[in-house]
Order: structure tokens, then C-alpha cells, then sequence
């Protein structure tokens, strides 16, 4: 039985200094493969979907096998709307049984975001909601974006208005693929961090060095986002399987091993969180 809301998770991650990691999946075998993780590192997790992977699967469909596996499983597990895009999507989200979203206001100017970030926390009640100001750059399904760091008085004055959860700042990563190693500006996180004493989020975490990650931790940051990186070893491992045994036309045969490399892949990145332990 547990099945739950972000709430707890993150407000026992702050007192203490870690990091929830929030982790996307694209379909069973990489839920599975998240859960079967949490549960050997007897870590509290978040799986999370895109709109993108939403229009792929219906988040009924994740809503599904998240809650029931969630149910089975030992550690705290839930469910989360990652990069929310509409009013829409994320009450759709709520009715299907997510038990956390985001709404992504990024690109609408200050006050607009402030608005429709109320609007949704205001509409999920007890579900705890997410929201992004100053833009993380790169690519995350249709939305992509130059960086634009978050200013320290404007998050101040967001996270007030709004009522939200937790707060996702702007300091220099960026989702998919980096092509340099990025520069955080963690000063700014740090000051942000000392003005607005939510749960801060990382997003666009693949990529960025571990000892950076763990650094942003001490510094406040309280969920971590990993997505490409588990594209990428999810795909890599298929692409492995189907080498090996060209023959293959089995997808049991080929999935198989690729979600064992996602449940490898996401204790490691638990480790880097600081999570393990804390179920
Ligand atoms: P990456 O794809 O860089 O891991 O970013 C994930 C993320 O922030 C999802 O919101």
C-alpha cells in the first residue's frame, strides 16, 4: 500500500538533505524496472511521463500500473506529471490518478505563469503541483528553450502567489543531450534556495557530473529528473539484444534485458540522490 503523493516524500527530503529521484518511463517494462530499483535500494521514487509520452500512452494507462504495482511495493512510490502543458492535461492527469503534476508556465511571461500555476494548484486539492520559472534549456517533446536563468525576487514572489509544492529554477542545465559539459550557476541556487524554502527540482539532470548533482543536493535542490539517460540505456540495451540475436522477433526476448539495465542504471542514480535507506 504505497501509493502516495509527492508531499511527504519531499518535505522529509528537504529536513534531511537529499534528493527524491524522479525518474520517466516510456512504457511497462521501464515502470517495472524503476519500482524493482527503488525497492532493492529501499528508496522513496517518482516515476514521471511527458506529454509526449502521454500522446503515446494515455495516462490512464500509467496511472494503471504505477498505482498497482505502487500498491505491491514496499518503498513509497508516486506518480508524477512531468512538463505539464496545459490546465487540461494536468486535471486529466489528477482524474486518472496521478498523484503529483507539474504545470510548465516557462515560456508564458511572469504574470501569466503565476496565473496559470494557481489555477492548477487551486484545481488538484491535495495533489501536489510542480512549477518552472526562468526557462531549463534544451528540448523535452515539443518544448524547447534557450536558458534563461530564474531570478532569485521573481521566485520569491512566484512560489508566494502561486501556493505551489515545489519549485523548478533555471541554473544552467538543460533537458536531452548536452554537447559541452553544462555550468551551473550555483550560487544562484543557493540563494534561491535560502529564499523560498520549498522543495527544489533539477531538471535536465542526464549529463551533468554526479559530484555536481550531489553538490545542487546539499545545496537544496530535492528531486532530481532523469530522462535521456534512461532513453538511452533503455535503447542501448535493446539495440545490444537484438545484435546479439538478430534472429530474435520475440519482444520479451529483447525487452527483457533492457529493462534489467534500466533497474542497474536507476540504482545508480539513487546512490547519487542520497535515497537509498530512506523508505
Ligand atoms: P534529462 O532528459 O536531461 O534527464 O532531463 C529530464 C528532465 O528534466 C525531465 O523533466
Amino acid at each position: 500500500m504505497s501509493y502516495v503523493t509527492t508531499r511527504e516524500m519531499l518535505k522529509k527530503a528537504l529536513e534531511q538533505h537529499y534528493a527524491i529521484g524522479a525518474f520517466n518511463a516510456e512504457n511497462m517494462e521501464m515502470v517495472q524496472a524503476i519500482i524493482e530499483a527503488a525497492e532493492a535500494k529501499r528508496a522513496p521514487v517518482m516515476i514521471q511521463t511527458t506529454p509526449g509520452t502521454l500522446k503515446y500512452a494515455d495516462p490512464m494507462i500509467f496511472a494503471g500500473m504505477v498505482s498497482r504495482l505502487a500498491e505491491k511495493a514496499t518503498v513509497p512510490v508516486a506518480l508524477h506529471l512531468d512538463h505539464g502543458n496545459s490546465y487540461e492535461l494536468a486535471e486529466y492527469c489528477v482524474k486518472q490518478g496521478y498523484t503529483s503534476v507539474m504545470i510548465d508556465g516557462s515560456l508564458l511571461p511572469f504574470e501569466e505563469n503565476i496565473a496559470l500555476s494557481r489555477r492548477v494548484v487551486e484545481m488538484a486539492g491535495d495533489i501536489p503541483v510542480e512549477a518552472e520559472l526562468g526557462t531549463v534549456g534544451g528540448k523535452e517533446d515539443t518544448h524547447s528553450a534557450g536558458i534563461a536563468y530564474t531570478d532569485p525576487d521573481q521566485a520569491e514572489t512566484f512560489v508566494r502567489e502561486t501556493g505551489i509544492t515545489s519549485f523548478a529554477p533555471a541554473i544552467g542545465t538543460a533537458h536531452g543531450v548536452y554537447k559541452a559539459e553544462p555550468r551551473l550557476d550555483l550560487d544562484r541556487l543557493s540563494e534561491i534556495a535560502g529564499r523560498v524554502r520549498i522543495p527544489l527540482v533539477l531538471h535536465g539532470t542526464s549529463g551533468v557530473p554526479d559530484d555536481t548533482v550531489r553538490e545542487c543536493i546539499r545545496r537544496g535542490i530535492c528531486k532530481v529528473n532523469y530522462a535521456t539517460d534512461l532513453r538511452i540505456t533503455f535503447s542501448n540495451a535493446v539495440k545490444a539484444a537484438l545484435a546479439a540475436q538478430p534472429e530474435a522477433f520475440d519482444p520479451k526476448k529483447y525487452l527483457k534485458p533492457a529493462r534489467e539495465a534500466v533497474v542497474r542504471r536507476v540504482c545508480e542514480l539513487i546512490d547519487v540522490c542520497g535515497s537509498a535507506g530512506k523508505a
